[in-house]
């Protein structure tokens, strides 16, 4: 018999970490997945050890990524029940500048490896008629973001997505969720550089807040889910203004510190 697991990506910190913490609560065995296999391994002993709480450490970006987990999984007898696509990096800056093989990266591992996971272990989720996909998306999926466009353009590619897939799971058993965080604690700024941006100025969520928010949206079968009160009423707000206008407000608070151009 193959065990069902719930199968979190970027648990090595932040929101994945949160939703690994939370799901353990609700009783859920899991697989971590990330890079940082010191993170992973201590986070998997916490929760309980490897009969509740396992992990792969990979780099999710690299092509060959999507048929490393799914062997592994094969040969560890574990099937996946709900699927967290939650891993995903930012990178802001003028893109000009940017070094183009972050930005690839980045769109390798918000984007491709999202398509390329869902693809993967959704067939066997509606086979048994039961099961969970929970992309984690941005607020910044709503409007261009410059400064932040291949991020912003990342996330409005895995909203459609999910939106789309939606569409055509009903009936199946399987439940769909586009997880639109606004800012959230995590080290996520640092390392994308948002941190020098105004934007990071502005109250921020905790991680585990968002984790919570989201699993009890999706016991509901809530599609888009946007865990923010600030956020939910900033976007109907934004929704009644011209997109020039609110494309030159994101660029403001995405500006960072000493660019001119
Ligand atoms: N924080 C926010 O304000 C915010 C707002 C909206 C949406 N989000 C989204 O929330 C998700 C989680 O981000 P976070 O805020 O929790 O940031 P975080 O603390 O930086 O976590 C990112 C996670 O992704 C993993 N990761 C990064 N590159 C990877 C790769 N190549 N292969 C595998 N795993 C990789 C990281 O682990 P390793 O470094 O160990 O690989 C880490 O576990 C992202 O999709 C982000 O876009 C964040």
């Amino acid at each position: 018999m193959a065990e069902r697991r719930a199968l979190v990506t970027g648990a090595s910190s932040g929101i994945g970490e949160a939703f690994a913490r939370a799901l353990a609560r609700r009783g859920a065995r899991l697989i971590l997945v990330a890079r940082r296999a010191d993170r992973l391994s201590a986070l998997a002993r916490e929760l309980g050890g490897s009969d509740q709480a396992d992990f792969v450490a990979l780099d999710l970006a690299r092509p060959d990524a999507g048929a490393a987990l799914e062997v592994e999984l094969g040969r560890r007898g574990v099937e996946v029940d709900l699927l967290v696509n939650n891993a995903g990096v930012g990178l802001t800056g003028r893109f000009d500048e940017l070094p183009r093989e972050r930005l690839l990266a980045m769109v390798d591992l918000n984007a491709r490896a999202v398509v390329e996971l869902t693809r993967r272990f959704l067939p066997g989720m509606i086979e048994r008629k039961r099961g969970g996909v929970i992309n984690v998306v941005s607020t910044s999926a709503f409007q261009p973001v410059p400064f932040f466009a291949v991020y912003a353009a990342s996330k409005a590619f895995v909203l459609s997505f999910t939106e789309s897939l939606a569409g055509e799971l009903q009936g199946t058993g399987v439940v769909v969720q586009a997880l639109c965080p606004g800012l959230t604690e995590s080290e996520f700024h640092h390392v994308a550089g948002t941190d020098r941006v105004p934007f990071t100025r502005t109250p921020a969520m905790r991680a585990e807040d968002v984790a919570e928010r989201s699993l009890d949206a999706l016991a509901k079968g809530k599609l888009r889910v946007i865990p923010g009160w600030r956020d939910r009423m900033l976007l109907r707000a934004q929704s009644l203004v011209p997109r020039a206008v609110v494309r030159r407000v994101a660029g403001e608070l995405f500006r960072p510190r000493g660019e001119n151009r």
